[in-house]
């Protein structure tokens, strides 16, 4: 999705929004651009293609000027091309958009009837001209960009800057995710807060409906009423260097690296093995202790770690739960019955359809539990208690250490339940908080080298496949469904996630010595039965891959198998995901893909 960047101060703005679009590169573009107020002349240069393009155009051209907004767009109206490319301008007032204008035809034929001349397709340029002629009835700045507000519907973040008061950043939003930056050298407007880590970490998360008119020394934020309103400025927690690639080629690489620690980090104190208890003091116990059921909803992998936690509901926990993808829960509009936890997965915490089906749930007056990675996010504040996931900043557009941490936090969720609902079971396995606990030690040792070398090697034989097919049943079923998410995100082979026991009622009719088949299949109660399905796999030529913790050398027909350590059956998804990350990653990097941003997807999807 697109991505904004803006600042005003005392520094030359070109370099800061250029390493600031750098920044975000990763949610997904086809052109960027920026605009610089020189003297009293707006100067804008904007290109499709990459960053690195949009540089080339930058050299040599005056731009030297203290306030500017930047833009990284992911085309919806109006095709990839430099006159589509943001900042849209004329000589007055320069605006960068995300989000969607709904009723931008009418505007525009309200504008062109008006005299106004557009030199884009996009919705954006109506509000362009609307600020343009609010300035031209003798509006003050801020006043004229509030008049377009009010005619315009759909979704916004928007940054504006105008001569007519020249040292000033608007910024505004409305369905699209817009944070204020505050620095000692001026003060920032950002899509997302790794465009801003370099500079600073004091940021303020605009709230729906939010105006915000910065200065190189002051933010002013007016609400939706058109009343100042301080928001609490929040420190964020991650390191600047988290969000740099390192030593590592790819940030994806680097964050399946990073998951044992991010696992380490989303339990640090949150589990007293001694105890057999868990602490989760930022979720309302008595939200825990009234819970009847639980109601999952999230999307793409953030629905696959719901589809575990459904799982541990069912065997630890013995509450009725159900998982479901946000974007077809929003328009179901399903009812709850009472007593029903809905817990929300978002990693960004602004995913539009996410955030859509919470509203539903809110509109029900139902109570929400979200478990997120992103400070003060949109999400958070719908949510009557926030489960924080400690990932850090993902940068890589296929999620990798969220995922796993999600799973973290879902377990500690569930073992938090059973303490109300099943203290029994607990009484039973006193052993899971231990090994719960050795659970980074185990991640670290599938991704050591050696095990790397064989995924490598597993990785070259099939990476000419065009066809794969994962199967798994149980809690292995979710992360055969990640396991072909990976690879067809980065890798782009069409790759299918099944339960182990539907395949004999269809997809086996696939199978023949072309298709890859991932089984994954550790040593729990269920893999005498994915054993068979194994069998009839093998007996139909197919090719298998086994992810597995028990030794295979009996089975026959598979020639190729890798093997996770051996931990309690319910902990198996943090392992049996790792060897699918990384055979994703090694088949893309073979086959020369770009993996941190892979064709047309974006890292937060802000659009319906
Ligand atoms: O930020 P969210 O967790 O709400 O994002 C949900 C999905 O868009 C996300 O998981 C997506 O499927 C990733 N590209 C998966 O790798």
């Amino acid at each position: 999705m697109c991505g904004i960047i803006g600042y005003t101060g005392k520094d030359r703005a070109i370099s800061l929004l250029v390493e600031g679009l750098k920044r975000l590169e990763y949610r997904g573009y086809d052109s960027a651009g920026v605009a610089i107020l020189v003297g009293n002349a707006i100067r804008v240069v904007r290109k499709k293609g990459k960053i690195r393009d949009l540089e080339k155009y930058l050299n040599g051209k005056d731009l030297d000027g203290t306030v500017g907004l930047g833009h990284t767009r992911w085309a919806t109206h109006g095709k990839p091309a430099d006159e589509n490319a943001h900042p849209h301008s004329n000589n007055s007032v320069a605006i960068v958009h995300n989000g969607i204008i709904e009723n931008y035809r009418e505007l525009r034929k309200e504008l062109e009837a008006r005299g106004y001349r557009f030199s884009s397709e996009t919705d954006t340029e109506v509000m362009l001209h609307l600020v343009d002629e609010g300035l031209k009835q003798g509006k003050g700045f801020l006043e004229a960009v509030r008049r377009g507000l009010k005619k315009i519907r759909g979704t916004y973040a928007f940054g504006i800057l105008s001569v007519v008061q020249g040292n000033a950043l608007i910024g505004a939003r409305r369905g699209s995710p817009l944070i204020v930056g505050l620095s000692p050298h001026g003060n920032f407007i950002a899509s997302d807060i790794p465009a801003l880590l370099p500079y600073t970490r004091q940021v303020i998360p605009l709230e729906e409906g939010d105006i915000a008119i910065l200065l190189p020394d002051k933010v002013t934020i007016y609400d939706e009423a058109g009343n100042e309103a301080p928001r609490p400025v929040l420190h964020i927690p991650w390191d600047p260097v988290a969000a740099e690639k390192g030593e590592y080629k790819h940030f994806m690489q680097k964050e399946i690296f990073e998951q044992p620690r991010g696992v380490t980090d989303t339990l640090r104190g949150r589990i007293r093995p001694e105890e057999f208890s868990v602490y989760l003091e930022e979720i309302p116990e008595a939200l825990l202790r009234e819970t009847k059921m639980v109601h999952f909803i999230a999307c793409g992998s953030s629905y696959h770690a719901a589809l575990v936690g459904r799982y541990w509901l069912d065997q630890i926990v013995g509450l009725p739960a159900t998982a479901e993808v946000a974007s077809e829960f929003r328009i179901r509009q399903g009812k709850l019955p009472s007593g029903t936890l809905t817990v929300a997965i978002s990693q960004s915490g602004e995913t539009t359809d996410t955030l859509a089906a919470a509203e539903w749930v809110k509109s029900l007056n139902g109570t929400i539990l979200s478990i997120t990675n992103v400070l003060g996010n949109s999400l958070t504040r719908l949510s009557d208690g926030v489960l924080y996931t400690r990932a850090g900043p993902e940068i890589g557009v296929a999620a990798t250490k969220t995922f796993s941490t999600q799973l973290s936090a879902l377990f500690l969720l569930a073992l938090k339940l059973a303490e109300f609902h099943s203290p029994f079971v607990l009484q039973q396995e006193k052993n899971l908080y231990d090994s719960l606990l050795q659970i980074p030690r185990l991640m670290e040792e599938v991704l050591s080298p050696p095990s790397l070398g064989s995924i490598r090697q597993i990785a070259r034989r099939y990476s000419r496949k065009q066809n794969a097919l994962y199967l798994g049943r149980g809690l292995s079923f979710p992360i055969a469904l990640e396991g072909a998410l990976k690879l067809k995100e980065i890798s782009y082979i069409h790759a299918e996630g099944y339960a182990a026991g539907e395949m004999k009622h269809g997809p086996i009719a696939l199978i023949d010595e072309d298709m890859l088949v991932v089984f994954v299949a550790p040593l729990d109660s269920l893999f005498p039965k994915v054993a068979g399905n194994i069998q009839e796999i093998a007996a139909r030529n197919g090719e298998i891959l086994l992810i597995s913790s028990a030794d295979n050398d009996y089975m026959e027909g598979v020639k190729t198998s890798f093997l996770v350590p051996q931990t309690h059956p319910f902990l198996y998804p943090f392992l049996s995901i790792l060897p699918l990350q990384l055979l994703a990653y090694y088949i893309a990097v073979e086959r020369g893909y770009d993996v941190d941003q892979p064709r047309n997807l974006a890292k937060t999807v802000t659009v319906e």
